[in-house]
């Protein structure tokens, strides 16, 4: 699977959720689903990635030959090799710049950024069926955006949102080997 990103400073929202928003259930994924997850993995190889403490402690592994910066207010969480950011200023303060990061959760992390108009764009897995969580993620945030189709399936769609004024588009995305 290749993909062609956009270049230069960005953060991309990459997110899976069921038709209710929900995201996340007892600290993991509600569902299994291999091939979202190649998906999942293609796009954001070699990238740095931005994520909640809750989301981090939910990884099966960690996704080696990548910074990882991960937010919490626990003095004491302090994983190897992870920038632990205390605060979205503190984030903002000292971020590399240049880097295309992405930001893939959970739904609190989601929020802080969207409600900080960090996001540039998002490229949502809209799983078509329902399933059972108590962590759901507010998307109201991407009614304003553009959006094309990537991909559809009968499990689940992919679309790219972009923020207003912002110019991916689905061939930017093309090629990834679905
Ligand atoms: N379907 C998907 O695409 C997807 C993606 C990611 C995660 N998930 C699932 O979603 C669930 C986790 O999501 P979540 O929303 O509960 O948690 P989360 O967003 O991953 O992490 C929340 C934690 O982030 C820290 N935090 C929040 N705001 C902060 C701020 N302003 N400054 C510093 N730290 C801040 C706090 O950590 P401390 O408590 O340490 O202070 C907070 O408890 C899991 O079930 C996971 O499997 C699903």
């Amino acid at each position: 699977m290749t993909l062609t990103l956009p270049r230069g400073a960005m953060i991309i929202a990459v997110l899976a959720c069921d038709p209710s928003g929900t995201l996340g259930n007892q600290g993991t994924l509600p569902w299994q689903l291999p091939q979202e997850l190649r998906f999942f993995r293609a796009l954001v190889q070699g990238h740095p990635l931005i994520m909640g403490r809750k989301t981090y402690e939910s990884l099966p592994r960690r996704l080696p030959d990548r910074p990882y910066y991960v937010f919490s207010r626990q003095n004491s969480f302090k994983p190897s090799n992870v920038h632990v950011f205390s605060s979205l200023k503190a984030f903002q303060e000292n971020r590399p710049s240049g880097a295309l990061f992405f930001m893939i959760g959970g739904a609190e992390i989601t929020d802080l950024f969207a409600k900080a108009n960090l996001l540039d764009y998002a490229i949502l897995s809209h799983i078509h069926a329902t399933y059972k969580g108590e962590v759901h993620v507010n998307l109201d945030f991407l009614k304003a955006w553009k959006h094309t189709c990537f991909y559809n399936s009968k499990i689940f769609d992919v679309l790219c949102y972009t923020y207003p004024g912002g110019d991916l588009n689905s061939q930017a995305l093309k090629g990834n080997g679905f």
